[in-house]
């Protein structure tokens, strides 16, 4: 069980979704993934760094194909108007024209980094490219944009654990924790 008197930066750390309930969810989006992409083609997983890497670790373990695995670093310009203003920070280490390709993010908020993203990696024309997020808060989006493999749908909740972070801190976290005022 997610311990429930948890507190970072004196702000007390609201159980959202235990660590149980995450690996049921995971395991769930894993055979999902494998009934989708054709059997014995190798899929490369690409995660967008930081927040996704634990998900992508867990996420991995539960696809039961050839898989490869790469990871992006895109930054958003946050608090700006320049929406879309996305710069990739770190690139593939693979050439992805004519494979199968699956995005993975911890958290599909405005979506701005997300679609810029989706959109580059269409522009390399693979044979298929789907995208996973494990938490989607679609009351935030600012862009039109879904995943196709979604595991949980949140509210508008500020969330930290599972690699989502707080400032950095919080990622470490085997549960998902909503952050509240009380200390
Ligand atoms: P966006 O969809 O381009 O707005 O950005 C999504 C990114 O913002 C995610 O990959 C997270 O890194 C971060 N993010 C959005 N909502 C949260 C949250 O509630 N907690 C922690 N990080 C978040
Ligand atoms: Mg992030």
């Amino acid at each position: 069980m997610g311990n429930n008197k948890l507190t970072l930066r004196g702000k007390k750390l609201n159980l959202l979704i235990p660590e149980e309930e995450i690996k049921k969810k995971v395991s769930l989006l894993g055979e999902l993934i494998n009934d989708y992409f054709p059997k014995n083609e190798p899929l490369i997983v690409v995660g967008l760094l930081k927040g996704s890497f634990v998900f992508v670790s867990d996420l991995v373990r539960a696809i039961n194909r050839p898989t490869l695995v790469d990871f992006m670093v895109a930054s958003s310009y946050r608090g700006t108007q320049s929406s879309g203003n996305v710069q990739i920070k770190k690139d593939l280490d693979f050439d992805i024209k004519g494979k199968n390709v699956l995005l993975v993010d911890d958290i599909l908020d405005t979506g701005r980094t997300f679609k810029k993203v989706l959109e580059l990696l269409t522009l390399r024309e693979p044979k298929i490219l789907k995208t996973c997020v494990l938490l989607d808060k679609p009351s935030r989006r600012v862009v039109p944009i879904e995943a196709d493999f979604v595991g949980f749908k949140i509210p508008d909740l500020f969330v930290v654990g599972y690699g989502l972070d707080w400032d950095e801190l919080g990622r470490n976290l085997p549960s998902i924790y909503f952050l509240s005022e009380e200390g």
